[in-house]
């Protein structure tokens, strides 16, 4: 029986999230031409249909992956837009099977649209990070990746180029940061966009951290959906803006005391 992937029980509702997420990103301001990519591992859900469905041959994924043998990914195209993932996100997402031990993966086919969508170009962080979150059974499922503004502009100050300087000053400027963001980010060195360093030092940040600024090129957050993904890098970023806010209009945040947040670590149970 042949099975059209948008039948499938609960896909709807996760390419509704995904679109509501990719035009926050696109509204935001973090999403110039084709920035940021996003991907979810919809195996739990999807896993029983995959017989059911057209693939293409599979191509070999580089480094391999076991854990995420028999997975189902949607990873969003290399080169696509944001804005154009919210307005058509089956045009724009690829369903990748991960296949042969995990060693490689095979795309869905999708004669509808006609247009050949390839995944994104950070797929190697992708991977990895889903590698991780499944070895270690955790229960995000979505990683996003984006460029906002005030958490790039920061890692452009060597002062902030540092993970323990970097957190303090951004749990300093709101308790949201302190409670939501409670383990800090993670700060990951300029490496080349989409190689495996970048997906090797992002792993190694993300066994600890839910966040990992990239230096001088963006952000990446893992969540059990789009949403909580999302809300973790919108609630960094606003501290960066309000710091920047400061800072324009000639004053240095003062930022919360010493005592205060204390205070608010034992208020929230934060370790
Ligand atoms: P892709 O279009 O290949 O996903 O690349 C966007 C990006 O932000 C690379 O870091
Ligand atoms: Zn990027």
């Amino acid at each position: 029986m042949k099975t059209y992937f948008n039948n499938i029980a609960g896909i709807p509702e996760i390419i509704e999230e995904i679109k509501k997420v990719t035009g926050f990103l696109w509204e935001k301001g973090w999403a110039e031409r084709n920035a940021g990519n996003l991907s979810y591992n919809i195996t739990d859900i999807a896993q029983e249909y995959i017989e059911f469905l057209d693939f293409e041959t599979p191509v070999k994924s580089g480094k391999p992956f076991p854990n995420l043998d028999n997975n189902l990914l949607l990873v969003t195209g290399t080169g696509t837009r944001m804005r154009d993932v919210f307005k058509n996100p089956y045009n724009n997402i690829c369903i990748l099977h991960i296949v042969e031990n995990g060693t490689a993966y095979r795309q869905f086919q999708k004669p509808e649209s006609g247009i050949k969508i390839l995944p994104t170009s950070e797929l190697s962080s992708h991977l990895a990070i889903h590698e991780m979150l499944v070895a270690n059974n955790r229960e995000e499922k979505v990683i996003i990746h984006t460029h906002p503004n005030n958490l790039i502009a920061l890692t452009h100050i060597r002062e902030f180029c540092d993970e323990d300087r970097i957190n303090n000053m951004l749990w300093s400027i709101q308790p949201e940061t302190r409670v939501f963001i409670h383990e800090g980010i993670g700060f990951v060195h300029y490496l080349q966009t989409g190689s495996d360093d970048l997906a090797d030092a992002t792993i190694g940040k993300l066994k600890k951290h839910r966040v990992a600024l990239w230096e001088k090129h963006g952000c990446l957050a893992i969540g059990k959906n789009p949403a909580e993904a999302f809300d973790l890098i919108d609630i960094a970023e606003k501290s960066a803006d309000i710091f920047f806010i400061c800072k324009s209009a000639g004053y240095k945040a003062e930022g919360i005391s010493k005592k205060n947040l204390d205070e608010l670590q034992q208020a929230f149970n934060i370790e």
